[in-house]
């Protein structure tokens, strides 16, 4: 392993407790790596500004810095326990090309802020994603509604219970999807607070330029104190996974339907043959595996939730437990997308078997069409409900679920869907 960048003079390390301390997280590091590189350039940047180091020692940090991020993304340069972490690898790459630059880069700074900025850094990408598909499969969801509405069983407990069509649950899973972009947007709004600067938690004996590392790393605004910017570790993450368990719990349901639809017993819905696989053993068997992650992939999110909140039983100050923290978010975050990224294909995809559906439409399902006509024309709603209620199996007569769908003109209901309004909101997040 290269020095390690607090090891003093006369301090001894043991390879077994070395071990323990590295744990996984160099090879977790590499996943925002981008990010600690970029971080650290605004931070050369920075230094210069206040005379820390010439324009020419910062000129020559980013070249190297930028020449380190082609190496990494080109497989040049991997990232792995030669060093103690990623902040370790940044600097030690700088110390043997660039020599004195390379040790100044850290004045001013802690692993501690590093850490926090390259987090943040990350999940504006990751919440920017999440946002973006989810505007994706509201689009897919209004175009498919807007499309055609054919009749579908609206069921409630599972059981057979209104006319409903799929206009309405595309409809339906369009709205649920703005919301989760307007939360994954919001959330990308609150953790936008730059942290670097703060150093371990104190802040420095310098003037350092925050407000040029906050604007050159795109920052909203700066996180302003030390202290609040440790304590804030764990909550912005757990914030970001809550915005993608939002979505994911939409997944779920939709997931869950899809799957029940699929089955012989419904047979309402057909999937894109790619999204289905076989069995080793059962020659006859077409399974929707794909789905079924897509509905666990919320298990991996909360899962990820409940590890950095379990983390979070500190004082203030850095902790090193707080370490923890990147597995969580990153394996949520790689399950969470992976899934909501094929969604939209597979919504676009879906094939409806209309007259299953309709096969499923059986009459007593317009006994709360007939109740309510009752009502408006005067008669009080109860007495209407018994009297639907002891002509359930009549209730069909002369009706047909296209008569009972364009009936039904509560705003948003399938006679009034208000696509435009839906439309509308989506339209506040495309270019
Ligand atoms: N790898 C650490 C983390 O993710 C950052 C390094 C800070 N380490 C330290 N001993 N202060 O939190």
């Amino acid at each position: 392993m290269t020095d390690l960048l607090w090891q003093k003079t006369g301090t001894r390390t043991d390879e077994r407790i070395m071990r323990f301390l590295a744990g996984d997280d160099v090879v977790l590091d590499r996943e925002f790596l981008l990010c600690d590189i970029e971080a650290s350039k605004a931070h050369a940047g920075g230094l210069a500004n206040i005379g820390i180091l010439t324009t020419g020692e910062r000129d020559a940090l980013v070249r190297e810095l930028d020449g380190l991020a082609d190496d990494f993304r080109a497989g040049r340069f991997v990232l792995d326990d030669r060093y103690e972490d990623g902040h370790s690898a940044i600097e030690a790459r700088l110390t043997e090309r660039l020599g004195d630059a390379g040790r100044k880069v850290h004045t001013g700074r802690s692993r501690n802020d590093q850490v926090l900025v390259a987090t943040r850094l990350w999940l504006k990408e990751r919440l920017g994603e999440l946002s973006a598909h989810c505007v994706e499969a509201a689009r897919v969801c209004l175009a498919r509604a807007a499309g055609e509405a054919l009749p579908l069983p609206g069921y409630t407990h599972l059981q057979r219970a209104v006319v409903s069509s799929t206009a309405l649950w595309f409809a339906g899973f369009a709205e649920a999807f703005i919301d989760d972009a307007c939360r994954a947007r919001d959330t990308r709004a609150w953790i936008d607070a730059n942290p670097l600067g703060t150093a371990a938690g104190y802040g420095v004996n310098l003037p350092l330029d925050r407000a040029h590392t906050t604007a050159a790393l795109g920052f909203a605004r700066l996180q302003v104190n030390p202290v609040y910017a440790q304590l804030s570790r764990g909550k912005f993450e757990i914030a970001a996974l809550d915005a993608l368990a939002g979505a994911l719990l939409d997944l779920r349901r939709l997931a869950w339907d899809l799957s029940l639809f699929t089955t012989a017993e419904f047979g309402f819905v057909r999937l894109p043959a790619e999204y289905t696989t076989g069995s080793s053993i059962m020659p006859n068997k077409r399974n929707p595996d794909a789905v079924e992650l897509m509905r666990a992939s919320y298990a991996c999110v909360a899962a990820a939730r409940t590890e950095v909140e379990q983390l979070l039983s500190l004082p203030s100050g850095y902790q090193r437990d707080l370490q923890l923290s990147k597995g969580a978010i990153f394996h949520g975050f790689h399950h969470g997308l992976g899934a909501l990224a094929l969604l939209p294909d597979l919504l676009a995809r879906l094939e409806w078997n209309a007259p299953a559906m309709r096969a499923a439409i059986e009459p007593a399902m317009y006994s709360t069409d007939v109740a309510i006509e009752q009502a408006a024309a005067g008669v009080p709603f109860r007495e209407a409900y018994r009297a639907a209620a002891a002509a359930a199996d009549e209730a069909g007569q002369g009706r047909t679920p296209e008569a009972s769908l364009a009936a039904r003109t509560s705003p948003g209901a399938s006679g009034d869907l208000r696509l435009a309004e839906l439309n509308a909101r989506l339209r506040e997040f495309l270019p």
